[in-house]
């Protein structure tokens, strides 16, 4: 049995959809959560208090120990204001899940530096902003931290300026959990898929795949929550990876090389000449990280 006595654990944009998922998952097997929800439009517009509250309400009437906060991740100060409520209500904070997100459909010739400054703002700055300031606490506890992606980033047209900031967020992720790994601190990511209110604004909504998924019963955010929240469990070894969880599936997402073509001298003919076996993905290696990268190619050359 997976339990998380004595942790606890943020989650930004924990009011609904998969955080609210994730936050229930936690609280019903012993950690103590915060529960942020600025509660804005899924175009990041407006806000309210009752979306974490309401779900607060939810859990402590369920038996679980929650704490609302109602802050905005986009702003360093009340970013901040999560981890302080953690350690005021909690005295420690074990975890942070950077959950929140707003979407844009945005195709490249609307993608206006405005549109996609919303996207950074929410998805790059708001989880650096939160994590940022968890980290301290992060080290002492020895701790985790997980990001959000999407498939989107995997290029689809209709959503740019929201793959371009998953995107970013997939870097800060990479190299921070090189620096975790000194300190003891583990981050990953999770690239999750349900039908939640923003479902609702991708394209696919109606299509006959998610109605298919929908009969079957697999499209709930709480098939998402245990991948996501195992994460930020003390047993997980991950570092620096990135799992697809929802949508009946979960699996590992990498980034790899092939094997390539050693060459010292490279020329224009030659790499016309070879250009399938450089672009080959048969034998496609993971690469975890760029010194372990650089490894694999001084071994190429000796
Ligand atoms: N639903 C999917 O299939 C899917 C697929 C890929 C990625 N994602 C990602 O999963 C995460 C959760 O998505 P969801 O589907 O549950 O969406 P959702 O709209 O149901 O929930 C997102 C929550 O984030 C909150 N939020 C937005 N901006 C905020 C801010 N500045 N500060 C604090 N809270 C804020 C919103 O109020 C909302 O409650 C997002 O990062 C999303 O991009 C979802």
């Amino acid at each position: 049995m997976i339990g998380f006595e004595g942790a606890v654990v943020a989650v930004t944009g924990a009011g609904r959809g998969l955080g609210a998922a994730y936050a229930r998952l936690l609280t019903e097997r012993g950690a103590r959560v915060v529960v942020n929800d600025r509660g804005t439009a899924t175009d990041g517009s407006g806000s309210s208090r009752s979306t974490a509250d309401d779900l607060v309400r939810a859990l402590r009437a369920e038996g679980g120990q929650a704490v609302a906060n109602h802050g905005d991740i986009t702003d360093p100060q009340q970013a901040a204001g999560i981890v302080g409520d953690a350690l005021d209500h909690f005295g420690r904070l074990d975890a942070v899940i950077n959950n929140a997100g707003i979407i844009s459909t945005t195709t490249f010739d609307e993608l206006s530096a405005q549109a996609l400054q919303r996207q950074l703002d929410v998805h790059l700055f708001g989880a650096l902003n939160v994590t940022r300031a968890a980290w301290p606490s992060l080290v002492e506890a020895e701790g985790a931290a997980v990001f959000t992606l999407s498939a989107g980033m995997l290029g689809s047209r209709h959503t740019m300026a929201y793959n371009v900031a998953k995107a970013a967020v997939l870097g800060l992720m990479r190299s921070l959990a090189t620096e975790g790994a000194a300190v003891g601190v583990r981050v990953n990511a999770v690239m999750p898929g349900a039908e939640t209110r923003m479902q609702s604004t991708a394209l696919d909504a109606d299509s006959a795949e998610t109605a298919e998924r929908r009969r079957v019963g697999v499209n709930s955010p709480d098939n998402a929550a245990p991948l996501a929240c195992y994460l930020v469990h003390d047993s997980c070894p991950a570092n620096g990876e990135v799992f697809a969880a929802g949508r009946g599936h979960m699996a590992k997402i990498a980034l790899a090389a092939g094997r390539g073509l050693a060459e010292r001298e490279p020329t224009l003919e030659g790499v016309a000449a070879e250009f399938e076996r450089i672009r080959s993905a048969d034998e496609l290696r993971e690469e975890t990280d760029l010194l372990s990268y650089r490894d694999r190619l001084i071994g190429i050359w000796n």
